[in-house]
């Protein structure tokens, strides 16, 4: 049997490196397989994949999500990732989803926007046009500091930032093991660790996170706070990663078309309070790609109930592609289209959109979200216009998903 070393510059391999192949490989495979099923008629997709229900009618859907009590998160990612607002369920989520909800609210008012531009307008006037490599670290970089400014709190960012590409990997990790069975325990702890450790120096560094924990747990014994911690970690990682791939994968498709791209430029010159074909294009890029392309459930007890018999236990893909792909909800489906009749600013947003899905367990940072997007997409479009000739691009899953590169892409000073 191989030898474990400890390693002190990132996570602790694996005695068998082609283990994080197969976790990317078969990630990004089930993701490939809910695009699949799109373009399949309705009505003659299976309703499992494996072991895993899979639901992708809005009705249900939304039944699903209205109803987290039966349809709950599943409890092994609470051991695997510790405790957090995005695992746990009940009295405990409530707990810790009031320790940071107010201060997302609070960030998603109109007079937060000049703050959230001034942030994107730094990172975007800093894209280097010899490196297109340069433009998700700087994106990261501006979303992480609307993060912190919305908790009050000034850890390092550019160390939180660095350790990305780590927690990228580990959620991978976590995810696959989830369904393929735990290989190499000791190793996966020891990388947990390693994050946990980092994660915690950076913030116990900053005297306002300190702060912000001893005031979110009511607690003054510091070790008590590694759990707060912990969910402090998984809230910055998911708030940041979502929004940049977003921008990421708008930056690529409007490469793909001058013509649009033009027209956009026009609106962000006008100004941010009305831009509906921006808007319209944005809500567009997260419905054909949305950054969590699906969630995973499980039944509390066993559901009868619109059109499905499940037992308690059952393991249930929500697939957002799926609802965003769903051929009775959507005219041409599968055809990208800016300026798209549904999401006009006169219709209403139809139930079979969902990115940051809908309900109690709905995307605590929704609306920031929104408003930076538009504030990141305003200052990249007046200042650079991309191109490209590659019209697919690879993805990469983990936790969300992400092109696998910006080959291809080129950038210049508008
Ligand atoms: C384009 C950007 C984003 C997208 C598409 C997105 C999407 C989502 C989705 C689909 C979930 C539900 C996950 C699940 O229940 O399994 C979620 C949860 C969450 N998101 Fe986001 N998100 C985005 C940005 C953000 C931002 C900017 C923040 C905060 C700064 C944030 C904070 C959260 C939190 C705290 C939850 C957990 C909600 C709960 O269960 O209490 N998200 N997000």
């Amino acid at each position: 049997m191989p030898q474990v070393t400890e390693c002190h510059d990132g996570l602790q391999p694996f005695s068998d490196p082609s283990v994080e192949v197969q976790a990317q490989w078969t990630l990004n495979n089930l993701v490939l397989k809910l695009m699949a099923r799109t373009t399949q008629p309705f009505d003659q997709r299976p309703k499992d994949l494996g072991t895993l229900a899979v639901v992708e009618d809005p009705h249900l859907a939304e039944y699903m999500m209205r109803n987290p009590a039966i349809f709950q998160k599943n409890f092994a990612l609470v051991a695997a990732l510790g405790k957090s607002r995005f695992n746990l369920n009940g009295e405990q989520w409530e707990l810790f989803r009031n320790r940071t909800q107010p201060s997302y609210n609070k960030a998603s008012r109109k007079t937060e926007r000049a703050n959230i531009a001034a942030h994107y307008d730094r990172a975007v006037e800093a894209f280097d046009p010899g490196d297109m490599d340069s433009v998700e670290p700087l994106l990261s970089n501006a979303a992480m500091s609307v993060f912190v400014d919305a908790l009050g709190i000034s850890p390092d960012i550019n160390q939180i930032v660095d350790l990305f590409p780590q927690v990228r990997i580990h959620a991978k990790m976590l995810q696959y093991f989830s369904w393929s069975g735990v290989r190499e325990p000791e190793v996966l702890a020891k990388r947990a660790n390693w994050l946990d450790q980092r994660f915690n120096a950076i913030f116990m560094d900053d005297p306002l996170s300190r702060d912000f924990v001893r005031e979110a747990i009511g607690g003054t014994h510091p070790e008590e706070w590694h759990p707060a911690i912990t969910d402090l970690m998984q809230n910055a990682f998911a708030g940041t990663e979502t929004t940049v791939a977003t921008l990421c994968w708008a930056v690529r498709l409007m490469g793909q078309n001058r013509t649009l791209q033009n027209q956009l430029r026009t609106e962000a010159r006008l100004g941010e309070a009305d831009t509906p074909l921006l808007r319209s294009f944005m809500f567009e890029v997260m419905r054909c790609i949305p950054p969590i392309p699906f969630v995973v459930r499980e039944t509390k007890q066993a559901y009868d109930g619109n059109g499905v018999s499940y037992p308690a236990g059952q393991q249930i893909i929500l697939s957002i592609i799926g609802l965003h792909k769903n051929p009775n909800a959507w005219s041409n489906p599968n055809q990208f289209h800016a300026a798209r009749p549904e999401f006009a600013p006169s219709a209403s947003t139809p139930k079979a959109y969902r990115p940051f899905l809908s309900g109690p367990r709905v995307c605590g940072g929704k609306r920031l979200a929104e408003l930076e997007m538009m504030s990141a997409m305003t200052a990249i479009l007046r200042k650079w216009r991309f191109s490209t000739k590659v019209p697919d691009v690879d993805f990469e899953y983990a936790l969300a998903m992400r092109p696998a590169s910006f080959a291809g892409v080129s950038i210049e000073a508008v």
